[in-house]
């Protein structure tokens, strides 16, 4: 594990910003893994500006995202698919074609599901995927638990991240009680993994990710296994 540490937010955004650009200048045709949450957003409004002064484009890239919540419907605010749309994709030039993101509005999760991880193969896999991190050290969807599914996957929320999540919806009666998910062996078949961190509320998860120890409990802590993974933080997720 690399870990950056960063002074503040723009910082860390910025670092994470040129990461993902260095990686679709590399590679054009490259397969992106992206997260929702308010810590990337910065980053997104960075890889724009970038877009936008013609220092990388995104004509080429694929990209699958994490998880969406479920049921939920697209044209819902809070859906993960019009995030994307308003953060990121109605102003870059990725094609509509080449987004992924679990629909929320499936009749069958399961076949959503499954559906899903297979198309992430049928792609060769993700090349650079980026992760937040919930506050109980979730990663996408996959919530602390004592056994956790592998692959892309219906799950439900736990109360922890119905509650931090509720600062988006009206009231926490609101947010959707179930998530589409990738799954932590789909997320760590990814060749690279940039994990982002802003703000003490994130201190006690990057700790035990930091710890190098790994437990279903704390979910971001199966990343130690990965062998490409890069924590960019600031001070405060750090030092809390
Ligand atoms: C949600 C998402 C996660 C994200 C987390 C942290 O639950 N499913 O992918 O990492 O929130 O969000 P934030 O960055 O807003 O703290």
């Amino acid at each position: 594990m690399r870990i950056i540490i960063c002074d503040n937010y723009y910082e860390m955004s910025k670092k994470a910003a040129i990461l993902v650009a260095s990686q679709v200048n590399m590679n054009p045709r490259s397969v992106l893994g992206l997260a929702t949450g308010s810590t990337p957003e910065g980053m997104y409004s960075i890889l724009i500006n970038m877009y936008n002064n013609k220092e990388v484009d995104f004509s080429e890239v694929t990209t699958f995202n994490l998880d969406e919540y479920f049921p939920i419907s697209k044209s819902n605010s809070q859906s993960y698919d019009f995030f994307m749309k308003k953060h990121l994709f109605s102003h870059i030039n990725v094609p509509e074609t080449n987004i992924n993101i679990p629909n929320g509005e499936a009749c069958d999760a399961e076949k959503e599901c499954e559906e899903y991880e297979k198309k992430i193969d049928a792609f060769g896999g993700i090349d650079l995927q980026i992760l937040g991190i919930g506050q109980n050290g979730h990663i996408g969807f996959n919530e602390p638990d004592e056994f956790l599914f592998s692959n892309t996957h219906k799950t439900d929320l736990t109360e922890s991240t119905i509650s931090a999540n509720s600062r988006f919806f009206a009231s926490a009666d609101e947010v959707p009680k179930n998530a589409l998910t990738m799954g932590m062996a789909t997320i760590l078949k990814a060749k690279k993994i940039v994990l982002l961190a802003s703000g003490k509320s994130k201190h006690d998860a990057i700790s035990k990710l930091v710890s190098g120890k790994i437990t279903t409990s704390c979910p971001a802590t199966m990343l130690n296994m990965h062998k490409d993974l890069v924590v960019i933080c600031d001070k405060e997720a750090y030092h809390g």
